[in-house]
């Protein structure tokens, strides 16, 4: 990390502010919401389609326990947290995850970071599978893979300073030796752009943020090929979301970081991530590169999500989406909905939405959409889609004769597809 440059502006040295508190560093665009930022400045992250994947992701479940209260404490079901998703991360790449509270974001990263041991599925990483290994297998391989947590306030321990924060690490992992520590560290401070001299402070003593770099910082220290940033922003003030967000983009550029970035904010993740997939219920109901799904989304669910996003394009040119209000609760993933887990609250739903699961088909280049009735906003197929495809009648039973045909589920994108128009396979 030594080689590494980051053009810190005079005017990004913290100050302490009248409590005592160090106060963020005041770049002259701090005062820009992230919107305004996004619009003049950091170009957006470009999408390298010839990337190797740096993470597989195959079939991953995470079913928790729900257990009877009394003695016995039997397990009486499951909440399906995440069922069934598979994506991979480009080398360098930057996967958005965006869904409604509840649908299993943060659990998948748990799951990527083997916080938690997956019920089910693949992680392959540099051709291990990171949901097989055991905890010594594993430690290596936790230098690769690192988490930011969204939460500045509780992911830092108030006892420790940020030299012990920062630097354990880089003891666990024995990378440096002792004495080399503390010089590693302020390395380290300075690329986020906190003052190295502040090693020894508690982070009590930082504004949010900052202790979001502190976060950032410990998570960088192992040289980390993949980073799971879970809401790294949600909890900061607008001004200091567009500072911490350009930080990850530049420190991304500089080292070459692949990042699942899961996040609420649709306009932040239009900016961070040429990809994004979209969950719901422990399900991904749609993946595609960011023009398509901000511009071309199929799914309903998608749609309604996007409906609720200020474009600033659309504005700009004169109108604005209507807002589709999506109607009832999330289910609950302990007894989902039966065939599409959408259908409750879809206004598009049919007998087939209830009787067949909508597989998450590959219908473009680099779009993947799980909707019997996929099509553009406004422009949906009045008979369902996949129908042909599943050997079933557009009610969803059983055609006698008829076998499903063999179509790519995998983590991947292939160089063929099911074209939705024509109803066939066609090729790139
Ligand atoms: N340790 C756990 N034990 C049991 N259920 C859990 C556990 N962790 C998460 N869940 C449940 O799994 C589902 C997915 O939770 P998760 O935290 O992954 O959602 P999320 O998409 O990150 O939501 P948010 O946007 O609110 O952070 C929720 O129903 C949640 O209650
Ligand atoms: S499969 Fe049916 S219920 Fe599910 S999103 Fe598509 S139209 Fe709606
Ligand atoms: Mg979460």
């Amino acid at each position: 990390m030594s080689d590494v440059n980051l053009d810190k502006s005079p005017d990004q040295e913290p100050v302490v502010s009248d409590g005592g508190e160090l106060a963020d560093p005041v770049p002259a665009r701090a005062h820009l919401t992230f919107a305004e930022m996004a619009a003049q400045g950091h170009l957006p992250m470009k999408l390298d389609p010839d990337a190797e994947p740096v993470i597989e992701i195959d079939n991953l479940k995470m079913y928790f326990p729900v257990k009877s209260s009394g003695l016995l404490r039997r397990t009486i079901g499951h909440v399906q947290a995440v069922d069934g998703i598979s994506f991979s991360v480009p080398k360098g790449g930057a996967l958005g995850l965006v869904g409604e509270s509840g649908c299993g974001k943060s659990t998948t990263g748990r799951l990527i970071t083997r916080l938690y041991t997956p019920t089910a599925g693949s992680m392959m990483f540099e051709g291990q599978d990171l949901a097989q290994l055991s905890p010594r297998e594993l430690k290596p391989m936790r230098r690769h893979v690192q988490m930011i947590f969204q939460d500045p306030y509780t992911s830092l321990n108030p006892r420790h300073t940020v030299g012990t924060i920062v630097g354990a690490p880089l003891s666990v992992h024995k990378v440096v030796p002792k004495n080399q520590i503390i010089p590693k560290v302020q390395e380290i401070l300075e690329v986020v752009g906190l003052n190295p001299e502040h090693y020894n402070r508690y982070p009590n003593e930082f504004s949010g943020g900052q202790r979001q770099r502190i976060g950032i910082a410990r998570a960088l220290t192992l040289n980390p090929k993949l980073l799971v940033a879970d809401e790294p922003v949600s909890a900061l003030d607008v001004s200091i979301q567009a500072q911490v967000i350009n930080l990850l983009q530049d420190l991304q550029r500089e080292f070459d970081i692949a990042f699942l970035f899961i996040a609420h904010d649709l306009a932040i993740v239009r900016h961070f991530c040429p990809e994004v997939a979209v969950m719901y219920l422990g399900k991904i109901v749609e993946i595609a590169d960011r023009e398509t799904i901000y511009g071309h989304a199929h799914h309903p669910y998608t749609q309604a999500l996007l409906s609720a996003v200020p474009d600033v394009r659309q504005a700009a040119v004169g109108g604005r989406r209507e807002r589709i209000r999506l109607e009832g609760d999330v289910p609950s993933p302990i007894n989902p909905p039966s065939g599409c887990r959408f259908r409750t609250r879809c206004s598009l739903a049919q007998e087939i939405c209830a009787k067949v699961e909508p597989p998450l088909l590959q219908i473009g280049s680099r779009h993947k959409v799980a909707c019997h009735f996929a099509g553009e906003l406004g422009a949906h197929p009045a008979r369902p889609v996949t129908a042909g495809l599943l050997g079933v009648d557009d009610q969803g039973s059983p055609k006698p004769g008829e076998t499903p045909q063999h179509f790519n589920l995998g983590p991947t994108f292939e160089k063929s597809w099911y074209d939705i128009g024509l109803q066939h396979m066609v090729s790139a």
